[in-house]
């Protein structure tokens, strides 16, 4: 076992809490353990596990305060916005808690008499979810609410960077709930040790079903790993999210939305704006108010009110910097750039830049469509700006680095937006909206490089953790066959009404 001291972004001198990291064979016997449960956790009636995630909601709602404020000290989160990041699991818990009335399966005319059909929803079984930390509680909560109200068990591989939260999300979990032994298990491990620790628990047939939520790469990898056992993982990958500025739009609500999915979460949102993709005839006059607009936001202490605070953790400051040298010569940075140090000061800046893993929110225009910076997910402050003529044209570079996860639209032309939106291929579209943001109740997920096609969040996640049964009663007392002992009535083809 080694030791994990997860650090506080915002304060590198502060420790935050440490945890035992497990290895593979931790994780396969968490794994166990979730199996064995599941048939005794299905058993229990749908509505009582309702009751359960109604409990769990209110107890994570009076704890929204502590909860968020651990979310800011453990990957930097501006208070509000962590505060925001538990209001949603409350919306998961409000949302599903009433589904265990419902589940509803359906009753369904058979083609012949004294026969009736049905469906049923059954639980997948043991769920492995494996998550990121840019949202530590409320995107395993996606996973993990919909999961346990359906019936199946959860073995929860938490990112290392969160682990103190995350095991703060445990608790109220498992305690809200009143969860029995073995049906909801935390496994502390990084990533190699999960991936063999899932890869023995999907050959010794522990695990019947994955939700992972991270990079495009790692996804695929667990795509191939569960499509080996023909199993579907729940995906929900990266992005490189366009927002597309018409001529007509109002630009400042456009500038309002740039800078929120831009720097939001200092841009480490799954959901946060890639390319701004600016109607040539408006350029000059939103890069102006865009670049005003974000030398003028605050910077700082995320236990501040602050637009921005710093990286969620080493890992990500140093991509980060990789990042930045993807700036070539014929790009245009606005303003300063990289860490945020006595040297390279920000105005403003809220609190002390030396403590924590604090970056310049960058702006950087004339991208074009062969840049590494156009094409790849670049997970930071960064914000790419090109310019279109034709609407076909925007939205051509809108879908060109081939994730589909978010997109938004500016516009003013009612005709634009419906023109967009059957164009984009992401799965998710704002329009006068942000990239991010999206709400709690919606199909959350991601087409192309951007997932596999599969929808968390409402009722469109239940078909990721049920699987439908189909059922035919016959009661006639003898064998009725399908499709050669139905009744057919004989229509006269050759009727015609008098001309
Ligand atoms: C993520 O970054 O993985 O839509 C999820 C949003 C948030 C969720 C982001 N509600 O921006």
């Amino acid at each position: 076992m080694t030791t994990l001291r997860s650090t506080n972004p915002a304060r590198l001198d502060q420790t935050v809490g440490e945890v035992e990291l497990g290895d593979a064979d931790a994780f396969v016997a968490a794994a166990r353990a979730v199996k064995q449960a599941q048939p005794g956790w299905a058993s229990v009636p749908a509505p009582v596990r309702g009751r359960a995630i109604a409990h769990i909601g209110r107890l994570v709602e009076d704890n929204a305060e502590a909860l968020a404020r651990l979310v800011t000290a453990e990957i930097g989160k501006p208070y509000g916005e962590a505060l925001g990041e538990v209001r949603e699991i409350v919306d998961t818990c409000d949302f599903f808690l009433g589904e265990g009335r419902r589940l509803y399966g359906q009753t369904v005319p058979s083609e012949m008499g004294d026969k009736q059909l049905f469906t049923f929803r059954k639980p997948v079984g043991a769920v492995a979810v494996i998550t990121a930390g840019n949202f530590p509680v409320a995107v395993p909560s996606w996973y993990i609410v919909p999961a346990l109200l359906a019936g199946n068990t959860v073995v929860w591989k938490p990112a290392e960077y969160s682990a103190v939260v995350s095991a703060a999300f445990y608790e109220l979990f498992v305690r809200g709930g009143g969860l029995p032994d073995g049906v909801f298990e935390i496994v502390h491990a990084d990533g190699p040790a999960t991936f063999e620790g899932l890869t023995r628990a999907l050959e010794a047939g522990l695990v019947d079903k994955v939700g992972f939520t991270g990079s495009s790469a790692v996804g695929a990898e667990i795509g191939a790993l569960t499509g080996r056992h023909l199993q579907t993982a729940c995906l929900e990958l990266g992005g490189k999210n366009p927002m597309v500025i018409t001529a007509d739009a109002d630009l400042e609500l456009a500038v309002e939305g740039a800078l929120f999915s831009g720097f939001g979460t200092a841009g480490q949102r799954c959901t946060s704006l890639g390319t701004v993709i600016v109607h040539e005839s408006v350029h000059d006059q939103f890069l102006s108010r865009f670049t005003a607009a974000v030398s003028a936001a605050t910077i700082g202490d995320p236990t501040q009110d602050v637009l921005m605070g710093p990286m969620l953790d080493a890992k990500f400051a140093e991509r980060y910097e990789d990042y930045l040298t993807w700036v070539r010569p014929h790009h245009r940075v606005q303003g300063p750039v990289g860490r945020i140090a006595a040297g390279n000061p920000r105005a403003g800046f809220v609190g002390d830049p030396a403590a924590g893993l604090f970056y310049h929110p960058a702006v950087v225009d004339g991208v074009r469509s062969d840049d590494a910076l156009f094409l790849e997910e670049t997970f930071g402050p960064i914000v790419g700006v090109t310019t279109y003529e034709t609407l076909g044209e925007a939205i051509e570079l809108a879908n060109l680095p081939g994730y589909g996860l978010s997109s938004s639209i500016y516009t003013t032309d009612p005709r634009a937006a419906f023109t967009f939106r059957d164009g984009i291929g992401a799965a998710m579209v704002s329009i006068n909206n942000s990239t991010s943001g999206a709400e709690a109740h919606l199909p959350f997920g991601g087409n192309g490089k951007s997932g596999n096609g599969s929808r968390q969040s409402g009722v469109w996640v239940l078909d990721q953790f049920t699987r439908w049964q189909s059922v035919n009663w016959d009661y006639s007392g003898r064998l009725q066959k399908a499709q050669m002992d139905t009744v057919e009535l004989t229509p006269d083809t050759t009727f015609r009404l008098p001309s």
